[in-house]
C-alpha cells in the first residue's frame, strides 16, 4: 500500500520510451542527451536511455556527473563566475554561453586556472518562433535566450566549438525542420567552422502522433549538407512521457456552487505547472491500479465537466485560493479516502516541488513490475526545516 501523496514513475513505460529514443538516434546519427531540468530522478537513470546529460546549473551538472555518467553539457541563461569557476573544476565537458560578455567571462577565468578541456558553445537565436505561448518560445520579441545574429558581427570566434539551439515546446518534427531551415539561413555562414550543433529539447519524440520519420530524415540531411557537424538533441519530457503518475487521496469534499474534492497532493506545491503553464491534468480512477502509467481497461477516466453524472473541482490543500488541479466530472462524488491518479505526471513535477505552507512533499516511488513498488525516497519535517 502507497503512502499519498506519491510520485510513482513506472520503470516499464520508461523502457518503451527509452526503445524509441534509441532507435531515433541510431538512425538519425543525433546524440540523445537527457534535460535534467525536466526529470532527473537518478533511481530512474538505468531505465532511460541517453548519451550525457544537459545541466542548466552547477547543481545539475554536479548530479549529471554523480549519477547519470556521459557527455556532460551545460547551459544557462548566465552563470556567474563562481559558477563557471565551479564547471570548469567538475571538468564539464561541453558549456553554452549565451552572449559574448560571457564568453569573454569564460575566457578569462579559463586562462587564469588554465583550462583548456571544456568545449565551448554559443547558444543562438534564429528569430524564428514556433511557440504559441510566449513564455515558452525562446524567440519571442524581447527573449534573453541565445544570441542574435546581429551580436555576432566583429566577434572573435577562434574557441567557439559548437552552437546550440532551443526554439522547441512540446513540439512535432515539423517545427524543428522549420527552425532548421531558419538556422540555416541565418547562421548557414558559421556552420562550416564549428564541430557540433545541440538542436536542445522540446521535441516530443515518445508521442504517439509524433512524425520520427521526418525528423530523422531531416536529421540525416543535415548530415548529408554537413557530415564534419556532430549533432545533439536534448529533450527532457520525452525521455518521461506518459511515464509517471501522481497519486493522491481525498481528505474532504466542501460545497460551494458544486462539490470541491480537497486532496493531499496540492497543485501549487507539486504540479506548479498546472497553475504556471496553466494545464488541466487527466486523472482517472481505478481500484485495482497495478501502477501502469496509462489507465488500464479497468479505470474510469475523469471527464469533462458536464460529460459524467457530478461536476467535481479538484483541489489542493494549501492556503491558495488558486491551489487547484482543475474541474472534472464523476459518476459519483469521490469520498473522503477516495485514491485519485493524475496522468503524465513525472516531467516537471519532483523537480519542480516546494513545502509552501509547509506541505508534505510527495514520496518517490518507482514501479518496477506489475504491482511491484519501490518507493525510493520518502520526506519529513526535516526536509522543510531545512530549506529554512
Ligand atoms: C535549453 C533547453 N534544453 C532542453 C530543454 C528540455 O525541453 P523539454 O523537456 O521540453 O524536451 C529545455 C526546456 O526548457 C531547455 O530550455
Amino acid at each position: 500500500m502507497l503512502n499519498t501523496p506519491a510520485f510513482v514513475v513506472d520503470t516499464l513505460a520508461l523502457t518503451r520510451n527509452a526503445a524509441i529514443l534509441r532507435e531515433v538516434a541510431e538512425r538519425s546519427g543525433a546524440r540523445m542527451l537527457l534535460a535534467l531540468k525536466a526529470f532527473s530522478m537518478p533511481a530512474a537513470a538505468p531505465y532511460l536511455y541517453f548519451e550525457g546529460t544537459c545541466a542548466s546549473s552547477v547543481h545539475e551538472a554536479m548530479l549529471g556527473m554523480e549519477a547519470f555518467g556521459g557527455e556532460q553539457h551545460a547551459f544557462a541563461a548566465a552563470f556567474s563566475e563562481a559558477d563557471m569557476r565551479a564547471l570548469m573544476q567538475l571538468g564539464i565537458h561541453h558549456v553554452t554561453l549565451n552572449s559574448f560578455a560571457q564568453l569573454r567571462q569564460w575566457r578569462r577565468i579559463a586562462a587564469e586556472l588554465g583550462h583548456t578541456s571544456t568545449q565551448i558553445g554559443l547558444r543562438i537565436n534564429p528569430e524564428h518562433s514556433e511557440g504559441q505561448v510566449p513564455i515558452y518560445d525562446p524567440c519571442a520579441p524581447h527573449s534573453r535566450l541565445g544570441i542574435r545574429k546581429v551580436a555576432f558581427e566583429g566577434e572573435d570566434l577562434s574557441d567557439i566549438s559548437g552552437l546550440h539551439c532551443h526554439n522547441l515546446c512540446e513540439q512535432n518534427a515539423d517545427c524543428f525542420a522549420r527552425t532548421l531551415k531558419a538556422i540555416e539561413e541565418k547562421f548557414g555562414d558559421l556552420l562550416p567552422q564549428i564541430k557540433w550543433f545541440n538542436f536542445g529539447g522540446g521535441h516530443h519524440i515518445t508521442r504517439d502522433d509524433y512524425d520520427r520519420e521526418l525528423l530523422i530524415s531531416t536529421l540525416q540531411e543535415f548530415h548529408k549538407r554537413y557530415p564534419h557537424i556532430t549533432y545533439y538533441l536534448e529533450p527532457g519530457e520525452a525521455h518521461v512521457l506518459n511515464a509517471g503518475t501522481f497519486v493522491c487521496r481525498v481528505l474532504d469534499v466542501v460545497e460551494n456552487a458544486g462539490p470541491i474534492a480537497i486532496l493531499d497532493g496540492s497543485a501549487a506545491c507539486h504540479t506548479p505547472d498546472v497553475i504556471e503553464m496553466p494545464y488541466t491534468p487527466r486523472v482517472f480512477t481505478d481500484p485495482h491500479w497495478s501502477g501502469e502509467s496509462m489507465p488500464s481497461p479497468t479505470a474510469l477516466r475523469a471527464g469533462q465537466p458536464g460529460e459524467h453524472a457530478i461536476d467535481v473541482r479538484l483541489a489542493g490543500p494549501s492556503c491558495l485560493a488558486g491551489d487547484c488541479f482543475g474541474d472534472y466530472s464523476f459518476d459519483r462524488v469521490p469520498a473522503p479516502g477516495d485514491l485519485l491518479y493524475f496522468e503524465d505526471m513525472a516531467l516537471y513535477t519532483m523537480v519542480k516541488t516546494n513545502t509552501f505552507n509547509g506541505i508534505h512533499l510527495p514520496d518517490l516511488v518507482l514501479r518496477t513490475a506489475p504491482k511491484t513498488f519501490k518507493v525510493v525516497r520518502t520526506f519529513g519535517y526535516e526536509d522543510f526545516r531545512s530549506r529554512l
